[in-house]
């Protein structure tokens, strides 16, 4: 079940839309300040507005990533420690993103980040704004059934259900049963009120 910690935050922060697909939400509300401007201005290009990554720039989701370690992700990257090994291409690129940020813009972000919205809540509570329900409070056997209709593309392959097809873009995620067991037992454990 402890592996369901590791797997279910990569899940509802993986929420993030194919380039010219429909996004639930485009640009998030921020703290007005120096960290949204950074984030909004430079970081989104290839994070996208709601940090859920885009992959064809190879850049992740990072919208569920607490604050300490975004900012040694980018300390690291800043100063060398990460993304720059010669062969580390992608590491290289975001490396060069953090190149001459200060101490204060690197907390900033970090903060900025804190505040952006994964799909089904950190707590698995759901998220109107983006469409996810709360997966919390339902039966582990129902939990099971829909994810594997997802996977196979028996539920959210109609070409109106703009959520279902979400799902089914990020069902394969979790290939492994046993994995997808873990996650489905760490949500059954949680109460629905949190
Ligand atoms: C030019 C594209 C690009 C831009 C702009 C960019 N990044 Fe990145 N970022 C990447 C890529 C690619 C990676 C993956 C690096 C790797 O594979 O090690 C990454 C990785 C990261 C990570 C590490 C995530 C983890 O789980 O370890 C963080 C944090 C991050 N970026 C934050 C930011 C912030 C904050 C900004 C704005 C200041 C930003 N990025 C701007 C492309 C970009």
């Amino acid at each position: 079940v402890r592996l369901a910690f590791l797997i279910f935050p990569l899940l509802i922060t993986a929420c993030g839309g194919q380039e010219g697909e429909p996004r639930a939400v485009k640009a998030v509300s921020g703290d007005g300040g120096a960290g949204s401007a950074l984030f909004n201005q430079v970081c989104s290009t290839c994070h996208e507005a709601d940090g859920g990554g885009k992959r064809a720039v190879g850049a992740p989701a990072i919208a569920n990533l607490a604050p300490w370690y975004v900012k040694r992700q980018l300390t690291h990257f800043r100063d060398g420690v990460r993304g720059a090994h010669a062969e580390d291409v992608e590491g290289q690129m975001m490396a060069e993103q953090a190149r001459n940020l200060s101490d204060e813009q690197i907390s900033a972000v970090a903060s900025f980040i804190a505040t952006l919205p994964a799909c089904h809540g950190s707590d698995g509570l759901g998220n109107e704004t983006l469409g996810a329900p709360a997966l919390v409070g339902l039966d582990d056997w129902y939990l099971e059934r829909q994810y594997g209709k997802f996977r196979e593309g028996i539920r959210g392959s109609h070409p109106d259900d703009k959520f279902g097809v979400q799902m089914v873009r990020i069902a394969p995620v979790l290939e492994n049963d046993d994995t997808l067991r873990d996650v489905i037992a760490w949500l059954a454990s949680r109460s629905p009120k949190g």
